[in-house]
């Protein structure tokens, strides 16, 4: 495999040559690598950093922890982790591909780290032979696969215990968001259809799914960050015990929708859903992230990009239970043309209700109007 060095925050890293995987235009198609790398991840991978060091700072109250990065490719995520957070004692990395254990190997090498592990094992099973057999603590586990998560859920929450982040990445959101309904059914048992609104519904379905299996465990899930931009959405969550919690959160959290006239409406009679129906986010949390940004990660490449998102996610999250709406979806349906964002935000304001735009959408916000008052606000096609 001929390989090339790279720079990705402070990490150096071989990565395979692109030149066999570059589609037209210059594009790379990562998954044509004999290892997987793709360079459209660096934001995903800088925002990462900055959470999991938010996360040490606010709910492990700084002790040392020890994380696992079970599809690790190129390894870049979890030694990244180790070198741009401190209190990492120990990571993990993982992956079943023996170019990628090699290359593993090579990366660990080329920074110098001595507090990173290599396997070259089914992400599955060392994951639950960590737990059960070797009595490893881990305080975060970072899932980073290829499409859908779902395979690796199970063996995830059954070695997370009370205090453990869990951080997931997915892809399949055309499955998750409701463009593939069948594969919904049978992936998620969900029942979706085809809707305008994919970027949240991805994330409430996969909440949904997951929140079912840790309650099969006992276990709950307690949402510290979800979002969805470029290929994928990601999700942090904060893990946490108990029967009777488990209980509770699936009866307050787990519900229904329609989608009429273009508007999404939880609806404890829909028959679509199961989605989660609670908190995504923690606010708190968000602004820690925020703050962890500004004052130590000012170096990322991506961090214009973090913290725009971080202010749009802060703005949007006392609105956050409120489905997102999109005013040109509601606008086709009535056949009119779409006001200006910010001119329906004010009208809506006016009418003593709270908007906000919304990160899912360039036309998306989030209001606790009802929906027939915005129906006829965009009927009305403020100008
Ligand atoms: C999307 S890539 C990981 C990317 C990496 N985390 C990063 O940030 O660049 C997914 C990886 O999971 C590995 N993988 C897929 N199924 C696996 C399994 N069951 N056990 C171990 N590794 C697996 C693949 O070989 C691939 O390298």
């Amino acid at each position: 495999m001929e390989l090339s060095v790279i720079k990705e925050g402070n990490a150096l890293l071989y990565i395979p040559d692109t030149r066999s995987a570059t589609l037209k235009q210059g594009i790379i198609e990562p998954t044509h690598l004999p290892v997987f790398y793709n360079p459209v991840m660096t934001f995903n991978r800088d925002l990462s950093v900055v959470v999991l060091d938010a996360f040490i700072k606010k709910h492990l109250n700084n002790k040392e922890v020890a994380i696992l990065d079970p599809l690790a490719a190129t390894g870049i995520r979890g030694i990244r982790y180790a070198i741009e957070i401190e209190r990492v004692s120990k990571v993990i990395i993982n992956d079943g591909n023996r170019d990628s254990y090699r290359l593993m190997k090579k990366n660990v090498k080329l920074n110098g780290l001595e507090n990173v592990v290599v396997h070259n094992r089914d992400a599955n099973s060392l994951m639950r032979s960590l737990r059960f057999e070797c009595k490893e603590l881990l305080n975060i586990i970072d899932l980073d696969p290829f499409g859908s998560v779902m395979p690796f859920i199970h063996a995830a929450l059954s070695i997370s215990t009370k205090g453990t982040m869990l951080a997931v990445t997915a892809t399949d959101l055309a499955v998750l968001g409701g463009s593939k309904p069948v594969a919904a059914k049978r992936k998620y048992q969900a029942s979706l259809i085809k809707n305008r609104h994919y970027r949240e519904t991805s994330i409430r379905v996969l909440l949904a799914y997951i929140a079912r299996i840790a309650a099969s465990y006992d276990k709950v899930i307690i949402p510290l960050m979800s979002y969805s931009v470029d290929h994928y959405l990601r999700l942090y969550l904060l893990i946490g015990r108990g029967a009777r919690k488990a209980d509770k959160m699936i009866e307050e959290n787990i519900g229904y929708f329609t989608y009429e006239n273009g508007i999404v409406l939880y609806d404890k009679n829909g028959r679509l859903g199961p989605i989660w129906t609670g908190k995504i986010m923690d606010e708190d949390f968000l602004r820690e992230v925020l703050e962890r940004l500004i004052s130590k990660y000012r170096y990322l490449e991506t961090y214009k990009r973090s913290q725009h998102l971080l202010d749009m996610l802060i703005q949007e999250s006392s609105l956050q239970t409120y489905f997102h709406q999109r005013v040109d979806t509601i606008c086709k349906h009535q056949h009119k043309s779409m006001p200006r964002m910010d001119k329906l935000i004010e009208r809506i304001n006016e009418l003593n209700y709270r908007a906000t735009r919304s990160t899912f959408s360039a036309t998306g916000f989030r209001t606790d109007a009802p929906s027939d008052l915005i129906v006829r606000l965009c009927r009305e096609s403020i100008s």
